[in-house]
């Protein structure tokens, strides 16, 4: 979770982008301002008009309780089966769903929300307690930051690795707020749940045994990042968080309350806003899960951007396989003629560390796992 720097990392001075905004800037300072072709329009080409309609376009909704047929005498085989297809769906055409009744109680949501707000709250001495040192993940500060001439996202982050244990650096638990590390231990565990959930009825979306990817996940890594975007007096030149896709299996993200729009992703082309639901979840297909379906669900690449008056907070989940597993795609999901392997074989491990070593930028990191198709011409 905390890989140590081959070699010095100059990272330069980073501003905490709380503490810039108290000050009201009137110019965004240099390294938070986006050349040309990376600031945030709604297109992807500069030449297309930016006043696109993708306000009506919502990503896919899942209802949980219709999935979770055997606690639930009310749901049908029919409905269940509907569902399923609504699931197979969402992965393969968008990469991100948001799910409804998810069985975790609304008040563990307020919960986690509330010490994630009181955390950033906090006096900038106190968050500085817990730094993430250049190079690594967990703490707080901007995490993917490799060099001095590097764009800064407009984000604090406060990261820490949850499970298994001995990912976890116990000084990097915050005292304050008193309730923060007894309330994101029950999320955690709730979030886990969900996570194993609905990985199986991933599994059964592709055809697969129920169990396949608990059973090859072996003990399953968890990590929570915190993500505080203050408002900026000019969204239009700096980006919240750089596009990415995420490195894990799945990612479950919660978008505070009152909170503005703030998470794109990227379809067909053109960044969609993902509005946000009341005590739904974003669910997105990572990495892991792309490789594993040989590409027929894909890891969506995914922004955020910011707003001229409102903050944002948002709580992401990452869950991943175990690091010793070897992952590759399915045999199930390969074959010669219409399917052929996609990703090379690697060690988790491996890739996790590759991910978190290389700044965020699109889909290159998994670059690492394509096979290249060579031009025998
Ligand atoms: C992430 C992420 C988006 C957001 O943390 O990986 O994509 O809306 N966050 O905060
Ligand atoms: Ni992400």
């Amino acid at each position: 979770m905390a890989p140590v720097p081959i070699f010095p990392i100059k990272v330069g001075h980073i501003d905490d982008v709380q503490e810039l905004r108290k000050t009201k800037p009137t110019t965004i300072p240099e390294r938070y301002v986006r050349d040309q072709t990376e600031r945030p329009t709604l297109a992807t080409t500069l030449l297309s008009s930016s006043s696109s309609p993708t306000d009506d376009i919502h990503i896919p909704i899942i209802n949980l309780s219709k999935l979770m047929k055997a606690n639930n005498n009310t749901t049908t085989a029919d409905e269940f089966h509907t569902e399923i297809v609504n699931l197979t769906t969402a992965c393969q055409e968008w990469g991100f769903f948001q799910v409804v009744n998810h069985g975790i109680d609304l008040s563990l949501l307020e919960s986690i929300e509330m010490v994630a707000k009181d955390f950033f709250m906090l006096p900038l001495e106190e968050k500085q307690k817990y730094p993430m040192a250049p190079g690594t993940v967990q703490g707080y500060g901007q995490a993917f930051v490799f060099s001095e001439n590097q764009k800064l996202d407009w984000c604090n982050m406060f990261a820490l690795g949850v499970e298994p244990h001995y990912i976890r650096n116990p000084k990097l638990w915050p005292s304050k707020p008193a309730d923060f590390s007894e309330t994101l231990e029950s999320y955690s565990r709730e979030v886990r749940k969900l996570c194993q959930n609905l990985l199986r009825y991933i599994a059964v979306s592709l055809g697969l045994k129920e169990d396949v990817f608990e059973e090859m996940f072996g003990v399953a890594v968890q990590a929570v990042r915190m993500n505080y975007y203050p408002p900026c007096s000019r969204p239009d030149l700096v980006m919240g968080l750089s596009p990415h896709s995420d490195g894990s299996a799945l990612t479950i993200l919660q978008q505070g309350k009152g909170s503005s729009v703030g998470l794109q992703i990227l379809k067909d082309n053109t960044w969609v806003p993902v509005q946000p639901i009341p005590n739904a979840l974003v669910i997105n297909i990572g990495d892991t899960i792309e490789v594993l379906s040989n590409g027929k669900y894909k890891s969506v690449e995914h922004r955020a951007v910011t707003h001229k008056e409102k903050d944002r907070l948002s709580i992401v989940t990452f869950y991943a396989p175990s690091y010793e597993i070897e992952i590759g795609p399915m045999t199930e999901l390969v074959d010669d003629v219409n399917n052929p392997c996609k990703y090379r074989r690697y060690n988790h491990g491996e890739y996790s560390k590759y991910y978190v070593t290389n700044k965020l930028q699109g889909k290159k990191t998994l670059d690492f796992a394509k096979i290249q198709v060579t031009n025998s011409s």
